[in-house]
């Protein structure tokens, strides 16, 4: 990966709410402690498909994705990132270079309420080292800092325990219930 170190104001040791954001490269990539946050890019295509075709990272999301339900996953979170500025990060181990998972900060409808929602995915060899914890302080402080954002909101099912615990620890409230596609979600927030 080709980096450009640019100046910004949350390259200094001190900065970030989390502390961790130790360099970047804007808008492309930056790196947290352990981890390289690739903007997406068509070159992702199948990084992402083979984390779609996991069935224990899918389970909770839906289910495994067909080559065609990636495509169409891809043209629309490129054209988020075109609209927006922001989207999904592809992201890898910063010692291995391995695609181990992926975050983001993205429009989300909400009963009519256009929020913006962080959330993560990671192959199951790497739960529990609090990963999704670190990409997840990442991105708040990211739309706290770069996008000016007030709310940043997470849902996920009931049941996704692991889920939750990853909100409550980021600092995310519960909210409440809601319905999407027919099933009930756990809404978190963070605020400013
Ligand atoms: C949810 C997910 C991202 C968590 O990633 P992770 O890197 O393991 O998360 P962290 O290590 O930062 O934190 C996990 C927390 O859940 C806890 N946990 C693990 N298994 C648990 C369980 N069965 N029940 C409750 N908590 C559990 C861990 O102990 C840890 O909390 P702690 O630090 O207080 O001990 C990961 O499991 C995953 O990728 N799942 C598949 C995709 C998914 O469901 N994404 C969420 C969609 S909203």
């Amino acid at each position: 990966m080709s980096r450009t170190e640019v100046a910004a104001p949350w390259s200094s040791p001190s900065a970030g709410a989390a502390g961790i954001l130790e360099s970047m490269t804007f808008p492309d990539a930056f790196a947290s402690s352990r981890m390289v946050f690739e903007r997406l890019r068509p070159g992702h295509a199948a990084e992402i498909h083979r984390m779609h075709r996991d069935a224990e990272q899918m389970a909770l999301l839906g289910g495994v994705r067909t080559l065609e339900q990636t495509t169409a996953y891809m043209e629309r979170n490129l054209a988020h990132w075109d609209e927006f500025g922001y989207g999904i990060w592809l992201l890898r181990d910063i010692t291995t270079n391995e695609a181990i998972g992926r975050t983001l900060l993205r429009h989300l409808d909400i009963d009519g309420v256009d929020e913006v929602e962080t959330g993560y995915g990671f192959f199951p060899a790497y739960w529990g080292r609090g990963l999704a914890t670190e990409a997840t302080l990442t991105c708040l402080d990211y739309g706290w800092r770069l996008l000016n954002l007030q709310s940043i909101v997470a849902i996920t099912l009931p049941i996704n325990a692991r889920s939750r615990r990853v909100m409550e620890k980021t600092g995310m409230t519960y909210e409440r219930e809601i319905v999407r596609e027919g099933a009930t979600h756990v809404l978190y927030r963070a605020v400013r």
